[in-house]
């Protein structure tokens, strides 16, 4: 057995209160535009996540050096909108949203950077983000089929008007940052409405960006100021304790301070209508995202089907909503969910191996799953795939499962909740 193995026996319930980390998609944004803010900003509860690291550290190597300060906030030194080149590749790990959300404001500066990640990120497709970009006239090379490595030819850049095929909240971003350096205004506009954190975190900077619908505006050459920001807990985190709470009637979790930004909060109706018992309390605001207290109680666990715009609005969820489904009273289908294919792992394969090995029966479908409810599922030896969802969707599933589970290559977790495994200890029961 590995040394990252993690073992999670079967509970009777989950109790008890979790302080869940500042969120991934934010903390990412907020990093990046602080790098290229006047003044120097600062960050409370900024998230654990390695993948955020990965961000600091590329705009590090950019000349914005970050500093954790005595009480644990995050303070990033703004350089104005111009960086300095980098001596070295900038290493973007295991996260596709630094180096698909960076190469904005990198093809806007008047240097080249190259950008690399690890195995998964290697395989990850990139040309979603070079399209726009080159339209905007920046030069970019790529591996074969627009995968990582990444070289980018900064330079001047033109706005343009943009629609992509897929629904995208990194490539809305991506072409947002860019936008700002461009001369001009650019629109985006969206297939399916995304998380809109990247319009906000602008804002929030002192940036005027235009939404309405599914077009987004933003006009270049605008400055950014320096901000100070707490950063609500990551709902997405927060998923894996709901649906852990979903699977036990009685079962009570709480969750203080979490993110319910309605392009994100999607997960919570969703839940309820398929049992979970929620209710949210001490609303409020933080630099235009909502904060709230979560409480969750589990109830009759009965099951539904996730399709069109709800599978982009859980698309990050949607890997521990399949791996509880067998415990549904009807079951769980997924449908348009081609995406999660090309996440850091092919969450629909890594999920429905994960699955069967526990006994379960699933439908894999190009885009989705279908997976029976009424269940019993037994312990396994099972793989995260080094992709994080997974190793904590799995953690969730064995709760329930017959017998001892392990999971192979547990530590992957850390890339967005390095602390999983011991909060889940805290209110097993
Ligand atoms: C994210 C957007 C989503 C999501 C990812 C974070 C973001 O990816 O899966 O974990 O912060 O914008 P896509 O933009 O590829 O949909």
């Amino acid at each position: 057995m590995s040394d990252t193995t993690a073992t999670v026996l079967p509970a009777s319930g989950v109790r008890g209160l979790v302080r869940i980390p500042g969120d991934k998609s934010i903390s990412h944004r907020y990093a990046m535009l602080a790098a290229i803010a006047d003044g120097t900003s600062r960050f409370h509860n900024f998230s654990a996540a390695r993948d955020c690291f990965s961000t600091l550290d590329c705009m590090k190597a950019l000349g914005s050096a970050w500093e954790r300060k005595d009480y644990g906030a995050i303070e990033v030194p703004g350089r104005g909108l111009q960086l300095s080149a980098p001596t070295h590749s900038l290493d973007c790990g295991n996260s596709g949203s630094t180096m698909r959300m960076l190469s904005g404001i990198l093809a806007g500066q008047p240097f080249t950077s190259d950008l690399f990640g690890d195995e998964s990120l290697s395989r990850r497709p990139m040309a979603r983000i070079m399209t726009p970009l080159i339209e905007m006239g920046a030069k970019i090379e790529s591996f074969e089929g627009g995968r990582p490595p990444l070289r980018i030819h900064g330079g001047p850049l033109r706005a343009i008007r943009y629609r992509p095929d897929v629904a995208s909240a990194q490539v809305k971003t991506c072409v947002l940052f860019a936008g700002l350096l461009a001369k001009g205004e650019t629109v985006f506009e969206e297939p399916v409405r995304t998380r809109d954190h990247g319009e906000l975190a602008l804002h929030a900077f002192g940036v005027e960006v235009q939404q309405s619908g599914t077009l987004t505006r933003i006009k270049g050459g605008q400055k950014l100021r320096a901000i100070e920001a707490h950063v609500p807990g990551d709902l997405s985190s927060a998923a894996f304790f709901l649906c852990a709470a979903a699977l036990f009637p009685g079962s009570e979790i709480t969750l203080p301070g979490i993110l319910m930004n309605p392009t994100r909060a999607r997960l919570l109706d969703i839940l309820m209508q398929m049992g979970l018992q929620v209710s949210v309390a001490q609303l409020e605001e933080n630099h235009g995202e909502l904060i709230g207290a979560i409480e969750a109680r589990g109830a009759v666990w009965k099951g539904g089907l996730i399709t069109g715009a709800d599978t982009a609005a859980l698309i990050d969820e949607i890997p521990v909503l399949a791996a509880i489904a067998p415990f549904t009273e009807t079951g769980i289908e997924v449908r348009d969910a081609k995406e999660l294919r090309v996440k850091e792992s092919d969450r629909i394969a890594a999920v429905a191996t994960n699955l069967r090995k526990m006994g379960a029966q699933v439908e894999e479908r190009p885009d989705g799953l279908k997976i029976p409810g009424g269940q019993r599922l037994r312990g396994a030896e099972l793989d995260s795939f080094r992709d994080h969802r997974i190793a904590m969707a799995f953690a969730i599933a064995a709760l329930r499962a017959e017998g001892e589970t392990t999971i192979l290559n547990a530590d992957a977790a850390g890339v967005s909740y390095p602390k999983f495994f011991e909060d889940l200890r805290s209110v097993v029961e």
